[in-house]
């Protein structure tokens, strides 16, 4: 059983159609990729499967089915811990019908997240200590002390320095990447299934990111968790993922394997985000981009939603029919009435760091 997997999720707010039938899954231990540009609903994704959006405001369906807690890494939890709240159906609990008092429970410790911004994620006025402590001792019931001592652990394990001085710092006597590597601290703290990350490293330079994306990786294997990695980035996400899910829209357009997506990206779309990637080496240089802009989910187009961007559009329905999510080979996914392999080339490792 996946350890956290969405199916057919559906986000209305007022007249916008924000997402339209989203699914996808993440296995113990494995990275999820989802990429996309600015708009297309990845944040969406994550919040409404989560609960941190939802009705007023949002009019949610579908179901976000949290797995059985994994086996390996530390303990996360006693018998009578949200974590044992499983529904009879195989084991799962499915976060959109839980109570909010049950979703508050299982966010923090069994899915952690690490947010773009630091700056505001993070508490100006409480020290990293006093924030990397809460959550240990409210969820996981540790005395003041035994919780400081995981405090220093989780610090190592993210690669802070001198963890006892970062203990007393307040978040602004931090760098923005240290500042990022207590967030994740943070999120790993109560040993959580799942870690989502929304656009951890996008505010950092490439540098302190490849170093963050590192750590999240060493982690990872070491505590089995699985993560959601979220980028508008399709090299980052190259660089870390095990599968890729390409949002525009809000729909799947594409979902495959890394290497697959990579060698063998077919739907217009993924080749856009591909080509206008930015490469170690080349900061400062002109990027390519998309022309055009994603649609608006207020008005969507009544064919393909990325029919006015299009350079492959030749097939009659693109203006008039909305293609369906089909598999052009097994576990790969495409959404394009001309999907096609547009290029079969071998992956080169340091294109996608
Ligand atoms: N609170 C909101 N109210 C109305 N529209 C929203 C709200 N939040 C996001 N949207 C819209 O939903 C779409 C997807 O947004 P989002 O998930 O944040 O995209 P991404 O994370 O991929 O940049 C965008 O068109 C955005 O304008
Ligand atoms: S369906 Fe048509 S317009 Fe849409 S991505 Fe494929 S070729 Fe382009
Ligand atoms: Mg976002």
């Amino acid at each position: 059983m996946p350890a956290l997997s969405v199916q057919d999720l559906h986000v209305r707010i007022k007249d916008a159609q924000i997402l339209r039938g989203v699914s996808w899954s993440v296995e113990h231990g494995q990275t999820l990729g989802i990429v996309g540009e600015s708009g297309s609903g990845k944040s969406m994704t994550v919040l409404a499967a989560t609960g941190l959006v939802g009705p007023p405001l949002a009019q949610v369906t579908g179901r976000a089915v949290l797995g059985a807690p994994h086996s390996s890494g530390r303990s996360s939890g006693g018998p009578d811990g949200p974590a044992s709240a499983t529904l009879p159906d195989g084991g799962g609990q499915d976060l959109l019908t839980l109570s909010p008092a049950g979703r508050r429970a299982v966010r923090g410790r069994r899915i952690g997240f690490v947010f773009q911004d630091p700056a505001t994620s993070l508490n100006p006025i409480l020290d990293v200590e006093r924030q990397l402590t809460e959550g240990l001792e409210e969820h996981l019931g540790m005395t003041r002390r035994a919780a400081r001592g995981r405090a220093l652990e989780l610090l190592e394990m993210v690669g802070i320095p001198d963890p006892e001085r970062r203990l007393r710092a307040y978040p602004h006597e931090l760098s923005g990447g240290m500042r990022q590597r207590v967030m994740i601290a943070i999120a790993l703290s109560c040993d959580p299934d799942v870690l989502i990350a929304d656009e951890a490293t996008t505010a950092l330079d490439v540098t302190i990111q490849a170093q963050i994306i590192d750590a999240v990786r060493d982690l990872q294997e070491r505590l089995g968790t699985a993560v959601v990695w979220i980028s508008h980035d399709l090299g980052v996400v190259g660089g870390l993922a095990d599968e890729v899910v390409v949002l525009y829209g809000g729909q799947v357009v594409e979902q495959a394997d890394v290497l697959t997506l990579f060698a063998q990206r077919s739907h217009p779309y993924t080749e856009g985000l591909f080509a206008s990637r930015p490469r170690l080496g080349s900061a400062g240089g002109h990027l390519t981009t998309i022309p055009g802009s994603p649609p608006d989910p207020r008005s969507l187009p009544a064919g393909c939603v990325f029919y006015d961007r299009c350079t492959l559009r030749s097939d009659p329905r693109c203006a008039t029919h909305r293609p369906e999510l089909v598999p052009l080979a097994p576990g790969h996914l495409v959404r394009s009435f001309c999907a096609t392999p547009v290029r079969d080339a071998p992956l080169d490792p340091e294109e996608t760091a």
